[in-house]
């Protein structure tokens, strides 16, 4: 069979290949507990339900506009303005096929092959395949040794000449670590300074827990949106409980914003009718969900946060967001799709290696599923390994 050089040299996504995986145990009857999930358990929102509903029991279900249709936009917009303190315009506004669409849009209007594109470790295991599909490099920031972040200073050492663009994915998949205000200020103005592209992976951004709020790099921004260099990534699938809808955008300048229309125009058409519907429903039901979200994954955290202290030589830093905790088990085994393997194996729990994160002797579990199965979880991990 003949396949590309780029198809032959991409990996698999390693959470989509492990949540496959639990699937096929679960249906096997196997008593497998799945701690390597990425989506909230609670149902949609109600506005997400009912507007679908009116658009079926209509009978039209068609092409909308490549970039999304205005309805959706509208709720964006004022979404944008009201959590990012930036108030986007319709042609600042792509709306995609989640926020994975979103991100891969932008990657191909700004990358020309072989340039680098820099992101801290630990990463979303996406980014450098990603980035690999627009024929660019990744160029990796790893954090000093038992840190989860990176500082600014080490962002800016490895810029060069080839450097198209910075990734942030604050508060971060996997460590669950939120960015500070200083460190965005200074990423902002690096980037402004050098006018490479700082893409937020705000996908995340309203999951975050302690009372803290993730900070909007538009807020250290000394330019309007379409002169910007910030490009903000965000959508329904996460913090809306809407992953199977697959509604995601991106906000960024209008030059920008078109070249990305023209790339989503040959690729997909336009992302589904009735999702983005739902997506509007979801948005116009406003911070009701996404606040009793937080607050249930909040207390799941603690609950994983505990658990995990049980265990003799585990190194954890507190998740200060998102659904996940990154601990370190290197003290256990330092090879983490060996230890991974092996929780498999012997107690029938899923979790993902932190070497497909970029940071080797960690491993990702996540705190999205019921309560009793990561209590249940992490004590077969503890029985395995104390
Ligand atoms: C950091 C990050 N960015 C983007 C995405 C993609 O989200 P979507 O489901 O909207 O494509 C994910 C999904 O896991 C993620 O963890």
């Amino acid at each position: 069979m003949n396949l590309s050089r780029l198809a032959l040299s991409l990996g698999q996504s390693a959470t989509l290949k492990l949540n496959e995986l639990a699937n096929n145990l679960k249906a096997e009857g196997k008593p497998v507990i799945h701690l390597g999930g990425g989506e909230p358990e609670e149902k949609i929102p109600g506005g997400a339900f009912s507007e679908s509903k009116k658009m079926l029991d209509a009978g039209f279900v068609r092409y909308t506009p490549v970039s999304g249709t205005a309805p959706l936009k509208k709720e964006i917009a004022a979404y944008t303005e009201e959590h990012y303190g930036v108030k986007p315009g319709p042609k600042n506004i792509v709306v995609a096929s989640g926020a994975k669409q979103a991100i891969y849009n932008f990657l191909v209007s700004v990358v020309d092959p072989g340039d680098q594109v820099v992101f801290p470790a630990p990463y979303w295991v996406s980014y450098p395949e990603m980035v690999r599909l627009a024929y660019g490099m990744p160029v990796i920031v790893r954090p000093p040794e038992g840190e989860l972040l990176v500082s600014a200073a080490d962002i800016a050492s490895h810029l060069t000449s080839s450097t198209k663009a910075i990734l942030l994915n604050s508060p971060n998949n996997p460590s669950g670590q939120v960015y500070s205000k200083d460190f965005i200020r200074e990423l902002v103005e690096i980037c402004e300074s050098r006018n490479i592209y700082l893409l937020m992976d705000d996908i995340y951004n309203r999951l975050v827990f302690d009372g803290l709020k993730a900070p909007s790099a538009f807020n250290f921004s000394t330019r309007p949106l379409n002169e910007s260099i910030i490009v903000s990534i965000n959508g329904v699938s996460k913090t809306f409980s809407m992953t199977g809808y697959r509604i995601g955008w991106s906000v960024a300048n209008e030059a920008l914003t078109q070249a990305m229309i023209k790339v989503q125009a040959q690729v997909s058409s336009c992302p589904s009718a009735l999702s983005q519907a739902a997506a509007a429903g979801a948005l116009r039901e406003g911070n009701g969900f996404v606040d009793t979200l937080r607050s249930s994954l909040e207390h799941k955290r603690d609950v994983m946060v505990a658990e995990l202290s049980k265990l003799k030589k585990v190194k954890l830093h507190k998740p200060q967001g998102t659904f996940y905790s990154f601990p370190d088990f290197s003290a256990y085994d330092k090879d983490s799709t060996r230890l991974s393997n092996t929780l498999l194996e012997k107690g029938m729990v899923v979790t993902v290696p932190g070497v497909e994160f970029g940071l080797e002797g960690h491993l990702r579990l996540s705190y999205c599923g019921a309560e009793k199965d990561m209590v249940e979880g992490v004590s077969r991990i503890r029985k395995i390994l104390d």
